[in-house]
């Protein structure tokens, strides 16, 4: 399938068959394709992981490669406080981002329960007692984050895709960041913009087959 040069700037949400399953969108709270249990490798500088995954969840056959990007070319999170996986699929950045900051605490977040179980799953089998997992509703208002790391669900479409990060970006801390991957050919650039143009300076910290590495902060 052909994908829209500029999702995040100006199309319509599509899904490709890689980041979908037949029956229902990778971002349904409950997805419908019949589960078929799955694992992938999740290569890290600090050895290679097992991680579990499943149908009706983000790229189940292999780590998205914007997500390997971001673990690989992404700076260190933050050694303590509260970070925050936003769309943490199957959970290969809150598991990450917990294992190289043991002493912080890592919430991941997806409207994907089958998704947030399985995060859950990973990160008590890699034994990473610092992951919770939650829906959004389950975040509670007052909640201040340190860190916001996150390979964004930009196919939800433009409108939600800013709502979403608004929302989100309003709980940084004062010293915080956001740390995000955008595939350039999914509108990483007029992202960029649209959130320099609402206050939030952000630089491009890498770009690398395609992909961004955004660090936003907070207005
Ligand atoms: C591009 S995927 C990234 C998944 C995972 N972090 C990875 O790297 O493999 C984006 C994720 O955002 C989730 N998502 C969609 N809308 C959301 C929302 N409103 N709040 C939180 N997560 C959402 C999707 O279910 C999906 O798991």
């Amino acid at each position: 399938m052909q994908l829209p040069d500029d999702a995040a700037g100006t199309s319509t949400p599509r899904d490709t068959p890689m980041h979908d399953d037949r029956s229902g969108h990778y971002f349904a709270t409950s997805p419908t394709a019949a589960s078929v249990p799955a694992s992938v490798r999740l290569e890290l500088p600090e050895g290679t992981f097992r991680l579990v995954t499943d149908r009706g969840v983000f790229s189940a056959d292999r780590i998205d490669p914007g997500t390997r990007i971001l673990l690989r070319d992404g700076p260190d999170p933050a050694p303590e406080g509260t970070l925050v996986d936003l769309g943490c699929g199957y959970g290969p950045i809150a598991v990450t981002l917990a294992m190289r900051s043991p002493n912080a605490r890592v919430v991941a977040v997806d409207v994907n329960e089958r998704a947030l179980a399985l995060c859950a799953t990973n990160a008590a089998s890699l034994g990473l007692g610092n992951v919770s997992v939650a829906t959004p509703a389950e975040i509670s208002d007052d909640l201040l984050v340190d860190e916001l790391w996150s390979n964004p669900p930009i196919r939800i479409g433009k409108p939600a895709l800013h709502q979403l990060l608004d929302e989100w970006l309003a709980r940084l801390a004062p010293h915080g960041r956001a740390i995000l991957v955008v595939q350039r050919h999914l509108g990483a650039d007029s992202l960029q913009a649209w959130l320099v143009e609402n206050g939030r300076p952000t630089q491009r910290l890498a770009s690398r087959k395609g992909y961004r590495l955004l660090e936003v902060r907070p207005s």
